[in-house]
């Protein structure tokens, strides 16, 4: 009768919903050998960009060759420029004794109309801000050793100087790219009168993470970031920088990951929610890898997605809702939400709810799906970076075996429920003969750019204590 064909109908428009569902998701679910590709080309991009040839890997020197022995003691100051918000800490060195290091910060908003005003603009708000927060911790008129956090690709010929390649992320200040991000700094300074600041060091943020991670565990050589950027670095060889003389010992590389594939050797990888999501980035054609990993981005490819679906009239009765149409609605918070394990249908609604987004259980179930199926490639993509990292590390030492550490820091690693056992997986899976341990780094931005300048006054024994 009539119920019997309403039932069929209903179940092979299931059926065929779940058929789309799949064949949009395929393509994110890489398998062994895929994963196994990308970390031997980011192995030949590493090797390649270090002996400054062509690379979409830049490999910078960072000027960062020692780790902190636990005899830095002192004052300082850290700037940490280059998350979502720009803050201002007050660092205190100190033996383990006295409590090892203690941290006073102040978190500081940066407008869009500054990130992408002018360099000046951008700077002065900087000094602003370091004077507020002077006056606020009785910081005033005493001139503590700097050390500022920058998390965008800098070429470096020394610790305190570091010509900025080019903005990542969402920052596109004018008149920056191509200068020196420390004359800059130093410029603003004397704009404001009356205001003196040392700067010592000007650190990545992957640096930072490694240096402050570094200080509890020696054996920690590589620094990741997962936040709303990406980017790694690691220990390499001196003898392997071409571009820094001296083949003696080791030197900080900054990879600037994210740009890996900036030559198109991701193309295959890249599905059309992806070249989307570029398209629209206020850098289209850079920072590929990061485009599909770090949290500026991964909401983004989930809403292109949900798109496609809807357009299918597969999610949300075919219903193009506003929101959906609405770039970065979904936020990195909301796809670790979504992803919590012991999360009930329910809640799934009711986090859409939240979006504008009316929804059904078959709905709910669907969005999810989608989201774990961007978030665990973006965290399969990471270990296989991870991989390739630890793997040149072993054959640089000439080592069967290695046992390493690495730091890590950013809100997508930290906070998403599945992402960090995901990449140890990769990573355990890609590089057998590595045993890794992962730290969480606690403040690498803050803590990192105080020891990177610490263990600087050390060794030009110039520590004002
Ligand atoms: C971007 C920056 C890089 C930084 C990373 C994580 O990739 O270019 O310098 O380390 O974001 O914040």
């Amino acid at each position: 009768g009539w119920g019997v064909a309403i039932v069929t109908a209903v179940a092979s428009r299931l059926a065929l919903h779940r058929h789309h569902l799949e064949e949009t998701l395929a393509p994110f679910r890489l398998d062994s050998e895929q994963l196994k590709s990308v970390q031997a080309q980011m192995r030949e991009a590493m090797v390649r960009g270090l002996r400054g040839e062509d690379s979409s890997l830049p490999m910078l020197p960072t000027f960062v060759c020692a780790t902190p022995d636990g005899t830095e003691r002192g004052d300082f100051l850290a700037l940490d420029l280059g998350g979502t918000n720009f803050r201002v800490l007050w660092v205190k060195v100190g033996s383990r004794s006295e409590g090892g290091v203690k941290i006073t910060n102040q978190v500081f908003s940066i407008p869009e109309s500054v990130t992408q005003g002018t360099g000046q603009q951008l700077f002065d708000h900087i000094v602003d801000c370091i004077v507020d927060f002077q006056k606020e911790h009785g910081l005033s008129g005493q001139t503590l050793p700097l050390g500022f956090t920058f998390s965008f690709p800098c070429k470096q010929v020394g610790l305190d100087q570091g010509i900025l390649l080019n903005w990542t992320k969402g920052f596109k200040a004018s008149d920056c790219e191509g200068q020196d991000v420390v004359s800059l700094l130093r410029a603003a300074i004397r704009r404001r009168q009356g205001v003196e600041l040392n700067v010592v060091a000007i650190v990545n943020d992957t640096v930072g993470t490694m240096m402050s991670c570094g200080y509890e565990d020696p054996h920690c050589e590589v620094g990741l970031i997962v936040g709303t950027g990406t980017n790694a670095c690691y220990m390499e060889e001196l003898c392997n920088v071409s571009a820094v003389p001296g083949d003696k010992g080791r030197m900080c590389i900054n990879m600037e990951w994210g740009a890996f594939g900036d030559d198109s050797l991701l193309q295959e990888l890249c599905t059309p929610f992806d070249l989307s999501v570029d398209k629209a980035s206020i850098n289209p054609g850079k920072q590929r890898f990061e485009k599909l990993i770090s949290g500026m981005y991964l909401g983004e490819i989930v809403r292109h997605i949900l798109l496609h679906l809807t357009r299918l009239g597969v999610l949300f009765r075919g219903q193009v809702f506003q929101c959906l149409q609405t770039k970065d609605i979904f936020k990195t918070k909301f796809l670790s939400e979504i992803e919590s394990s012991d999360l009930q249908r329910r809640q799934v609604r009711a986090i859409l709810e939240k979006l504008g987004l009316p929804v059904s259980c078959d709905d709910a179930l669907m969005v999810r799906e989608v989201c774990q199926a961007v978030s665990q490639r973006a965290a399969k993509l990471c270990g296989a970076g991870v991989a390739a990292v630890v793997e040149k590390i072993r054959e640089n030492r000439g080592l069967e075996e290695l046992s390493v550490a690495v730091g890590v820091d950013g809100t997508l690693y930290k906070l998403h429920p599945h992402f960090s056992d995901q990449v140890k997986d990769t990573v355990r899976h890609l590089a057998p003969r590595c045993s890794v341990r992962f730290l969480q780094s606690e403040d690498g931005s803050g803590k990192g750019a105080a020891l990177v300048t610490a263990v600087a006054c050390r060794l030009a024994g110039s520590t004002r204590a």
